[in-house]
């Protein structure tokens, strides 16, 4: 068969996303008001939001760590999976995108389980380094989302603040394939792989990666277990 191409991805995303992604109101109005304020519309898509979702109620996870909130699009999918008394920390640079996913968290009725730390996450990871019940460390589940340049330190305050068992997933390490392009000039492509040589290169993690298509066009994220 012929590769099917984007085409065919985008209308088998949206058959299997209404079947087992369908939209509700709040996570609507989150893509709705992000468009409205002008954020970059490169939330996880609803199938993978899904799959964070499945991450956390398959992992049992309690404490999860998001790094870049954007509008909280993902956040919303972490949040409703976790159990009582469970939380998100979610590291976003930017004020203006915080406040929009602080606004869709309250609508989402999920503001109360997620804190949003606003600043670059490398100047907010080390507030997470000691224990204080329920904020910190270790976190259950880490999901690498921010800019890809800073993926290889978030990689390494992610190993700091897990635990034997912790699940690491980072977002978009295929990049349309362009990963595989080592003279690569662009930053974000020589931060990814960087990331992944690390990764590879850490006795304390088993990991894979899982190549994605969709509406997203052609990416993958990078799954990883810390081991005891
Ligand atoms: N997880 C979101 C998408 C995140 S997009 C979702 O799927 O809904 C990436 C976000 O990372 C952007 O909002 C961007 O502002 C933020 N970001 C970029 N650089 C950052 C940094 N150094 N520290 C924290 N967040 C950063
Ligand atoms: C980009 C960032 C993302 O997190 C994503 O999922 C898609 C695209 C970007 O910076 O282009
Ligand atoms: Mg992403």
């Amino acid at each position: 068969m012929k590769n099917p191409g984007q085409a065919v991805w985008t209308k088998v995303d949206r058959y299997f996303g209404a079947l087992l992604a369908p939209g509700d109101h709040a996570l609507d109005a989150a893509i709705k008001a992000n468009e409205l304020a002008g954020l970059p519309q490169i939330d996880v898509t609803p199938l993978q939001g899904k799959f964070l979702e499945f991450l956390v109620r398959a992992t049992g996870a309690r404490r999860v760590l998001e790094i870049g909130t954007l509008g909280g699009y993902s956040t919303i999918w972490m949040a409703r999976a976790l159990p009582a008394g469970g939380r998100v920390i979610t590291l976003e640079l930017d004020p203006h995108h915080a406040r929009v996913a602080r606004r869709n968290l309250e609508k989402a009725g999920v503001a109360d389980r997620v804190e949003i730390l606003v600043g670059p996450a490398i100047e907010t990871l080390p507030k997470l380094e000691s224990p204080d019940a329920g904020r910190g460390a270790p976190f259950d589940l880490i999901f690498i989302d921010a800019d890809k340049q800073g993926y290889p330190e978030y990689l390494t305050w992610a190993l700091k603040l897990s635990r034997p068992g912790t699940v690491l997933v980072a977002d978009n390490v295929v990049r349309q394939g362009k990963v595989i392009d080592e003279k690569s000039k662009d930053p974000h492509i020589q931060g990814v792989r960087m990331f992944t040589e690390m990764v590879a290169a850490e006795p304390r993690l088993s990991a894979t990666v899982l190549q994605t298509v969709g509406v997203k066009g052609y990416d993958g994220f990078t799954l990883a277990v810390v081991l005891g």
